[in-house]
């Protein structure tokens, strides 16, 4: 849908959390606003929670980075853009809460990639293409488990559960803690969101103690993953938990600690994210039958460009954040150390300089150089070779074996100013027997 133009300029607030409320044609037109007129707008930080505000002063604000062209450049440098001071975070965090909870992804180089190498044999194309046919298995059962019904909720019945099942499986954690993981996951995302006064209410009840609920989240891994670590320390096996126990970065094994660090972060980046896709992939796909029908012709042959497009269109991550570590020019203005810039990757997604008819959905789209898994860079998404192919295989079993199935009304959606998240999407297709 074409985006409106109804919010002029100083109405634009993407710190309020209202803002991200808006219909998407609004907050569309707004981004294409700031992209034109002022791609490096000023916000005020928003208000923190009261538990958090206690021990994190509002920082000085930070700058939305709107633009295709100055994301790429942003992510290409990261000795002037740095992520340690907090990349999912829009204040700095204190030193102990940014390790635990975001390992690498809060880090610089050569930390940065010493821990990235601990696991990136375990995510490399070549690796991931080797697990394929695990992950085929895992999605056929994920759709026997609701194929006679008719119906289901999309996102808790399947999107959730693909992602869920290999993360877990590649960690070695036992089916019987897969709830256990989901729920930590969903919990710490949302306090993460509601810190900055955007938290769901589902997930965090208004009177929780955010910080509370995090950290006791936070241990119930480390609780899991500890007794994992011990056991896979004393039995190696071909898993992603194995190769961080036995990891050596600099000389020295990680700290249980970063190893539950390490576990959050890989199963919070991966669950998220591919979930929300798949969801708003199906979403979209009902809303454009013209182009469901363009890759229900051609399961495989239009796959690899559908499952792109989707990644654009969704955009599940809004933004990542950098600090910059001494004066610079960016779009053309001055920047200043300790600066705070928010890379809006959906911003990015739509940007006409790039993208040809941005705002209509596209499964054939060729180039399609979205910023979805962020750009070019020391952080570029990790997982993004996975969530391809699970993204691919799960719509390509769908149309397999349930082929009319589109979503129902509208999704339900995350209330979050940093995560493009669907809670609950309705779903209806034939009944179907369960497979062999
Ligand atoms: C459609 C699904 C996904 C999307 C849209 C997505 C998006 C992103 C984005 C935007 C970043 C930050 C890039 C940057 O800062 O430059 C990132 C980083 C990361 N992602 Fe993903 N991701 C997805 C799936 C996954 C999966 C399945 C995993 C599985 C483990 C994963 C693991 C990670 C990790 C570990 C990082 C941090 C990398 C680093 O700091 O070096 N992601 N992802």
């Amino acid at each position: 849908m074409e985006p409106r133009d109804l919010l002029a300029l100083d109405e634009i607030n993407l710190s309020d959390p209202a803002f991200w409320e808006l219909p998407n044609p609004v907050r569309d037109g707004a981004f294409r606003r700031l992209r034109r007129e002022r791609p490096l707008a000023f916000f005020e930080e928003p208000d923190l929670d009261p538990a958090i505000a206690m021990f994190i002063p509002k920082g000085n604000g930070y700058r939305a980075v709107t633009r295709h062209a100055d994301i790429v450049e942003v992510s290409r440098n990261p000795e002037i853009y740095s992520s340690a001071k907090g990349a999912t975070s829009i204040q700095d965090m204190p030193v102990e809460l940014l390790e635990y909870f975001g390992s690498m992804v809060n880090t610089d180089d050569p930390r940065h990639a010493l821990l990235r190498r601990v696991v990136s044999q375990a995510f490399s194309p070549r690796t991931i293409k080797r697990i394929e046919e695990r992950i085929e298995t895992l999605a056929g059962s994920i759709i026997d488990r609701v194929c006679e019904r008719g119906e289901c909720d999309f996102v808790l019945d399947v999107a959730a559960r693909l992602p869920l099942e290999v993360i877990c499986d590649l960690m070695g954690v036992s089916p019987s803690d897969y709830q256990t993981v989901f729920d930590a996951s969903n919990v710490i995302v949302n306090s993460t969101n509601a810190a900055v006064g955007a938290g769901d209410p589902e997930y965090t009840p208004e009177g929780t103690d955010v910080l509370t609920s995090l950290l006791v989240k936070a241990e119930e891994l480390t609780a899991l993953v500890s007794e994992l670590a011990e056991y896979r320390r004393a039995t190696p096996a071909d898993d992603v938990t194995s190769s961080l126990v036995n990891a050596n970065v600099d000389g020295e094994a990680l700290t249980p600690a970063e190893i539950a660090s390490f576990f959050i972060l890989l199963v919070v980046a991966g669950n998220d994210t591919a979930r929300n896709t798949m969801s708003l992939g199906l979403h979209a796909l009902t809303e454009y039958p013209e182009q469901r029908a363009r890759w229900l012709a051609d399961p495989r042959g239009v796959g690899p460009t559908a499952v792109e497009e989707m990644v654009r269109w969704c955009s599940p991550v809004v933004w990542m954040r950098r600090t910059v570590t001494r004066t610079t020019q960016l779009a053309g203005e001055g920047l200043e150390e300790g600066d705070k810039v928010l890379l809006y990757y959906n911003s990015a997604n739509r940007d006409e300089d790039v993208f040809g008819d941005p705002y209509d959905f596209d499964v054939r789209r060729s180039p399609n150089p979205h910023l979805g898994f962020g750009a070019a860079g020391p952080h570029f998404c990790l997982g993004a070779p996975l969530a391809r192919i699970e993204i691919g295989v799960m719509f390509r079993q769908l149309f397999e074996r349930l082929p009319d199935i589109v979503s129902v009304g509208e999704p339900d959606r995350l209330r979050s100013t940093f995560i493009n998240g669907v809670k609950h999407l309705s779903c209806a297709f034939t009944p179907t027997p369960v497979s062999g």
